[in-house]
């Protein structure tokens, strides 16, 4: 059982989940015309992994006997500018999926709400490996500016991301 004000949170979570996933595929495709075929693969392995923390949470609704309410998925910008640009926007839109999830958690212990407190620490560690991820490619990108040979390389590195599946629903 949750409160109405955790279901409306939740469910609120799910449509960020599902506009970043939304967000990092419009990415994707921005990338592969523009012919950087592994910042593509990177950000549809990213559309991939946001795809699964919107269901985890889908999951937990229903779960907890509660009403799933799916709302619009906002459209994406769809003008991202350099690799650089777009990381440096995916940090700004990941810091703001963090800050939304701390206020869950902040929710959840108001409310005593033990359950969601645990089920919440997974996205809590997650979102630090997504700001690192992205700090560290901002960090590559600025490294090689506008040297074409050096983001040829970043690029080549790039499609190696893979997407790993998680075994199960709520799998940890
Ligand atoms: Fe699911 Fe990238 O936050």
């Amino acid at each position: 059982m949750l409160s109405e004000k955790m279901t409306g949170a939740l469910n609120d979570q799910i449509n960020k989940e599902m506009y970043s996933a939304y967000l990092y595929m419009d990415m994707s495709a921005h990338c592969t015309y523009a012919g950087l075929n592994g910042f593509a693969n990177w950000f549809m392995v990213q559309y991939q992994e946001e795809m699964t923390h919107a269901m985890k949470i889908y999951d937990y609704i229903n779960d907890q006997g509660e009403k799933i309410v799916l709302n619009a998925i906002e459209k994406p910008p769809g003008n991202f500018g350099t690799p650089l640009e777009m990381f440096e926007a995916t940090l700004k839109h990941e810091q703001f999926i963090t800050k939304s999830i701390h206020d869950i958690v902040d929710l959840a212990n108001g409310e005593k709400d033990y359950a969601t407190q645990i089920f919440l620490q997974w996205f809590v560690t997650e979102q630090i490996e997504e700001e690192a991820n992205d700090n560290e490619l901002i960090a590559k990108l600025k490294l090689v500016g506008n040297d074409g040979n050096g983001l040829f390389m970043i690029d080549k590195e790039l499609e190696s991301r893979t997407f790993t599946a998680p075994a199960k629903k709520n799998d940890q």
